[in-house]
């Protein structure tokens, strides 16, 4: 069975105070052990300061996005050999914000894949259609798109990673992806991976867009989805209790 995850994608929200008072709380609320890995993607400022109560809890840190190169003249970038050097773990890749507000394209998200992977961070490779791609009936295209246009450059590497789907049209919306149209595209995407090679077929899919506590269970349920990227609610500690309570109660063993 793949790796199940629930991570919490903090955005660009959160103070040092406001880290401190909430990874106080996840201790306090803390179960051991446990039966799926937790990760947290604060803002880079963040990061270092995450590293040591979040280890102390099992919970890997990583960052938002990293740049392609590992040094250079780029202003207020940051490499991800950077990140590796700070103790971060992980990194998201591609997230539709990134695509739509700063205007990656799938080569871009190619490239920090790439950099990830030389840096020794792991990959979470974010991917989804907008509203009107999915009206069109575009939507298993445009995944397909965005995965292979990383596979093509990365190949198997990219089972040391994730798979995050993410709707665009269910990303801070409260607009929840049924948990049957979530388990639809899991399985494209599973089959996209697997006829890469078994490796490939066992890269954790995680599903992310407005997962709350109430509807974690049911999305969790579906063989397919191996764990949730949370925003909104992964700001709320006992939210994001429940919400890893809720995949190791109804997860797949
Ligand atoms: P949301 O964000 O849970 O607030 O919808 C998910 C994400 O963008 O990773």
């Amino acid at each position: 069975m793949p790796q199940r995850i629930v991570a919490g994608n903090w955005k660009m929200n959160g103070s040092r105070a406001q880290l401190a008072a909430f990874l106080a709380a996840l201790r306090q609320g803390w179960a051991e052990p446990r039966r799926c890995d937790v990760l947290l993607f604060p803002p880079a400022l963040l990061v270092p300061e995450a590293i040591e109560p979040a280890s102390a809890l099992g919970i890997g840190v990583g960052m938002q996005t990293v740049h392609p190169e590992a040094s250079g003249a780029f202003t207020g970038e940051l490499a991800a050999e950077m990140a590796v050097d700070v103790g971060a773990s992980w990194t998201l890749v591609g997230h539709s914000e990134r695509r739509e507000l700063c205007g990656e394209s799938d080569e871009d998200v190619a490239a920090r894949t790439v950099a990830a992977l030389r840096a020794g961070l792991r990959p979470m490779l974010c991917v989804g259609e907008t509203l009107e791609q999915r009206r069109a009936g575009n939507a298993e295209t445009v995944v397909r798109e965005q995965l292979e246009a990383v596979l093509a450059v990365v190949g198997d590497e990219l089972a040391a990673g994730a798979v995050a789907y993410e709707p665009v049209w269910a990303i801070g919306t409260g607009e929840t992806a049924s948990p049957e149209t979530a388990e639809a595209m899991h399985v494209a995407i599973r089959d996209i991976l697997k006829a890469r090679g078994p490796r490939l077929g066992m890269v954790p899919i995680l599903y992310g867009g407005s997962v709350k506590p109430e509807n974690a269970a049911a999305l969790f349920a579906k063989e397919d989805i191996d764990g949730a990227l949370v925003g909104g609610a992964s700001l709320d500690a006992a939210a994001f209790l429940a919400i890893i309570a809720a995949m190791e109660t109804h997860g797949n063993p």
